[in-house]
């Protein structure tokens, strides 16, 4: 029955992200993730279970019979976290939302095609579904119908990505950082100086990588990590307070350090052009900034720099939200599809018996209702009547099947 699907979640419309983190099973490694779950599927006696935490959401997708009360959602997250705040407790249904039947199924559609997400359109939200189905289809905790919905629900994420503009246009703010700087034009071997490697710089020097820039030399405070980053970018380490003293020149100055004041002042900057007077690329990602005003006023730069991006990625994800309406007209011709299929598969469960019953009833027939009658058969006459048996067994469990499965299409 559809209505034994059960979702109950938390996610980011309804809580702060740092809370979430109150609704997942904590557990050191994989073996006890799996045990932890393995117990709130008996304690709840669930009959299949798919557990999925992102950084915006944790979802419990179950198959049970029992209804949904509010005195099961605090005994469900007492269970998942034992020390939930008392007054988290008090008002869970202001943050857990809880779908059953269709709404449920409605719900994980709409979750893998990443129309619920933070970020509208973001794709990684069906990998972390496949991992987690996988991991719980492995572990015995999914079965059939959690893996019927999803199928479903990857086949119809899929069709909204192909067929909707919900994924395009970038909306990080590094990501569109970069896409300004390929604006630029530089040639792959203009010097970058990449200043800071904390977790920003780090994620702007995968894409320097991806897009092949071969001369940058990284400046951190700490050489260790700058080291680390300039080894994936083949490039040079430099301590920060050997910037000063750097002769090299540059074509692009990308900074992004947690430093509160301008990291790069009117007379660094000066020092660094080393009389240079071409037009250079300076992108500041830090908030607050790291490159002083006066460098972009009194100098020839193409400044990038996170406001401006802020609304550009603000423009990008309002773009995306226009492609929601089409993505959920394609979402519910899928969710119409799936009572269907759902009942196909509860009918081909049901037939497995099939063949284990027809077996039997020859087998009683020949070996008690008409034993004394087939002993007294030759052998010949004996051949042609177990031919005959068989045959009749293989296309009698066709049949049913053949009929359910008719009966089924004929129902769509
Ligand atoms: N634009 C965006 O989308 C975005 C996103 C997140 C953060 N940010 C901003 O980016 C900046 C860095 O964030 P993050 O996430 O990359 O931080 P992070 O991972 O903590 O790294 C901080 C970096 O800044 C360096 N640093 C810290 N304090 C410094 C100081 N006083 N002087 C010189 N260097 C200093 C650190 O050097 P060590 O390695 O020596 O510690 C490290 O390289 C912050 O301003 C943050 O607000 C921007």
């Amino acid at each position: 029955m559809l209505a034994n699907y059960k979702i109950l979640t938390v996610t980011h419309k309804l809580t702060q992200l740092r809370e979430i983190g109150d609704f997942v099973v904590k557990a050191e490694d994989g073996d006890e993730l799996k045990s932890r779950l393995e117990e709130i599927r008996d304690q709840f006696q669930l009959d299949e279970l798919l557990y999925l935490p992102t950084c915006n959401r944790v979802m419990y997708f179950f198959i049970t019979g029992q209804s949904i009360t509010p005195s099961f959602i605090a005994r469900f997250f007492q269970s998942v976290n034992p020390g939930l705040p008392a007054e988290t407790l008090r008002h869970l249904e202001d943050v857990v939302q809880c779908l059953e039947g269709e709404a449920a199924l409605e719900h994980l559609l709409d979750v893998s095609a990443s129309i619920d997400s933070l970020v509208i359109g973001e794709r990684q939200i069906l990998r972390q579904l496949r991992e987690s189905f996988g991991q719980c289809w492995k572990w015995g905790l999914s079965g059939d119908f959690i893996r019927l919905a999803f199928q479903q629900a990857v086949v119809a994420a899929k069709a909204v990505y192909s067929n909707t503009r919900i994924g395009e246009k970038p909306v990080s703010v590094v990501s569109l950082a970069i896409q300004q700087l390929m604006k630029a034009n530089l040639n792959r071997h203009a010097r970058i100086l990449l200043i800071g490697a904390g977790q920003t710089n780090q994620l702007v020097g995968k894409f320097l990588l991806k897009h092949a820039f071969s001369n940058v030399t990284v400046f951190n405070r700490t050489l260790g990590k700058a080291g680390q980053l300039a080894g994936m970018l083949k490039g040079k380490a430099q301590l920060l307070d050997s910037l000063p003293a750097y002769t090299e020149g540059f074509d692009c100055l990308i900074v992004c350090t947690g430093a509160t004041n301008a990291v790069i002042t009117p007379e660094l900057y000066a020092a660094l052009l080393q009389g240079d007077k071409s037009q250079k690329v300076v992108i500041d990602l830090a908030v607050p900034h790291n490159v002083s005003e006066a460098v972009v006023e009194d100098n020839d730069v193409n400044y990038i720099e996170v406001e401006g991006l802020r609304q550009l990625a603000k423009a990008n994800l309002a773009f995306r939200e226009q492609e929601i309406e089409e993505a959920r007209n394609i979402l519910k011709e899928y969710l119409k599809e799936f009572p269907a299929l759902h009942k196909q598969r509860q009918i081909e469960l049901a037939m497995r018996r099939v063949p284990t019953e027809i077996k039997a009833v020859k087998h009683k027939a020949i070996n008690e209702v008409f034993r004394k009658e087939v002993e007294m058969l030759d052998g010949e006459a004996r051949e042609l009547m177990e031919r005959m048996m068989a045959y009749m067994e293989k296309k009698c469990i066709g049949i049913p099947m053949k009929a359910a499965r008719e009966a089924v299409l004929a129902g769509k």
